[in-house]
């Protein structure tokens, strides 16, 4: 059992949102503070469960990835992130960011493509055992936008994968399902509205952080 010291940072939202960018300041403002932040994303974040995130992007070909087969393959992806990196982080006191985890899997596996998010929360439960988020930043934007940041990219830099490929239906499922995750749980789950400039939004994050971390 993880005898956790250290403190556990999700970065949440739909496609597009900034999430990446947002954590990655974040972590340069906290060492700067003195915190040893560890950063890392779901689903990747060791060798295997890397491998497990190129077939989740990027599968092609004649034979489906089903949606069960996605869930689990992202919760076996989970599994090994949480024993190789996040758990032994947080035992050491570090500070860890995480770009996505487990509310991903319920806003995407569970809501959008309809599995259901009891089923969802279990197997979450099961791949991550006792390390849960102590906060999580849900940076929130409307699909659309979200669709048109995705869309901007993809013109600039060239690819698309099978998550951004979906209609804007399913992203508008992803947002709606996120935002369903903050209202059951407002003490952990933090909405902090992505659609503005990104100096507005980093600074909202920090003070929601100067409430958590001593
Ligand atoms: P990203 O790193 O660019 O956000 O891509 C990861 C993709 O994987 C994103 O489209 C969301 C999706 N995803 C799930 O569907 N379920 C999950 O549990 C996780 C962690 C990610």
């Amino acid at each position: 059992m993880t005898q956790k010291k250290g403190f556990f940072i999700t970065f949440e939202g739909p496609e597009g949102a900034g999430k990446s960018s947002q954590l990655q300041r974040l972590a340069e403002t906290l060492s700067r503070r003195g915190y040893v932040c560890v950063t890392t994303r779901e689903p990747g974040g060791t060798p295997l469960a890397e491998t497990l995130r190129a077939i989740l992007k990027e599968h092609q070909g004649s034979e489906t990835l089903h949606d069960k087969t996605e869930l689990l393959l992202m919760e076996a992806a989970r599994s090994q992130h949480v024993s190789e990196v996040i758990s032994p982080a947080l035992e050491k006191g570090n500070v860890v960011l995480c770009d996505r985890f487990a509310d991903s899997s319920t806003a995407y596996q569970g809501i959008a493509r309809g599995i259901g998010v009891d089923t969802v929360r279990g197997l979450n439960d099961f791949a991550y055992g006792n390390c849960r988020p102590d906060l999580t930043i849900l940076l929130d934007l409307p699909a659309e936008r979200g669709f048109e940041r995705t869309r901007h990219r993809v013109e600039t830099q060239g690819e698309i994968d099978r998550f951004e490929e979906e209609n804007l239906q399913f992203h508008h499922k992803v947002r709606d399902g996120f935002l369903q995750i903050a209202a059951m749980e407002p003490q952990r789950v933090k909405v902090v509205n992505a659609d503005r400039d990104v100096e507005s939004v980093a600074a909202e994050i920090l003070r929601i952080i100067d409430e958590f971390l001593p």
